[in-house]
């Protein structure tokens, strides 16, 4: 069997980064584990820097910043931007990250019916006199029923209650909008979202979380969201399998094109062998 051989021109960089780590004379393998460190000591590279501005501009937003993980994304940024006088309202299938972030925050959680803006709306009222921030939260595509959470009518309670509004869009990045830039584009609410969290372990098939929103809000989690600021950084080749990935979904979008006839197709058979599937979550057995 011939040997694999990196052919995809996006991946071709990472010979480079391999050239410039052995011309630096330390051997590759050791010299990854030495620029291993978290983020605010001597962890960031100029690679990690590059994806976190390729993701913004994907996203459309001023800024972006990496996590290790999407659950550190999530649980790190709600339990930083919220203490103990604030509000989290929360859809009941929310994933189990913003959950933990919520309780991190000591913010008091008040959980709406699932995709039940009038009940959301009920608890924004309740709490409208109260002087702590508010968050009104929803996954995009929500990761056990495969449904789209309905976010321009969450845009519209949140502009009417002065919350912030944030989404998970984990199962929602590389799938839905345009070239797979998630829930916030599928439904052309740009600059309405303030948070939009992803992944890069589900379309990206690599690793790690991030958030994108205003500088502010970045340049605020660098300095107070504790995974970025006390857990190692992504090895550079991370970084670079993500650029690549990034790479196709802006170069490739004919892949998601499959992606969807792959869901229909899955679809259509299921239900003609009579099984009950609702929900979009393409990539995934639907529920
Ligand atoms: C909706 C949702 N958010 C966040 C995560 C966490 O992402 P990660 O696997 O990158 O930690 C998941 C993982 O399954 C998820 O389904």
């Amino acid at each position: 069997m011939p040997a694999t051989t990196t052919t995809r021109p996006q991946l071709s960089y990472l010979a480079d980064q391999m050239n410039d780590l052995n011309q630096r004379g330390t051997h590759f393998n050791l010299r990854v584990l030495e620029d291993e460190q978290v983020r605010t000591v001597s962890g960031t590279m100029s690679i990690h820097m590059e994806l976190e501005e390729k993701i913004a501009r994907f996203k459309n937003t001023e800024a972006c910043v990496v996590f290790q993980s999407g659950f550190a994304a999530n649980a790190g940024t709600v339990s930083a931007i919220l203490g103990k006088d604030d509000f989290i309202i929360s859809d009941e299938l929310n994933h189990a990250s913003i959950i933990d972030g919520a309780r991190l925050s000591r913010a008091k959680i008040k959980v709406f019916r699932h995709k039940d803006t009038a009940h959301a709306e009920e608890l924004l009222k309740e709490i409208a006199v109260e002087p702590g921030h508010k968050l009104l939260i929803t996954d995009g595509v929500f990761s056990m029923d495969g449904d789209i959470g309905p976010l321009p009518a969450l845009c519209d309670l949140a502009e009417k209650y002065g919350a912030i509004m944030m989404i998970d869009d984990a199962h929602s990045s590389g799938v839905l909008g345009r070239n797979g830039r998630g829930t916030a584009d599928h439904f052309n609410v740009h600059g309405r979202v303030d948070v939009q969290v992803g992944t890069l372990s589900k379309a990206i098939g690599a690793l790690g979380g991030y958030v994108c929103g205003s500088r502010d809000l970045i340049d605020f989690l660098y300095h107070r969201a504790r995974p970025f600021l006390f857990s190692t950084s992504h090895p550079p080749s991370v970084a670079a399998t993500c650029i690549a990935a990034f790479d196709v979904l802006e170069q490739e979008p004919e892949r998601i094109d499959k992606l969807w006839g792959n869901t229909r197709f899955f679809k259509k058979e299921l239900g003609a062998l009579g099984f009950n599937i609702g929900g979009v979550r393409p990539a995934c057995a639907p529920s």
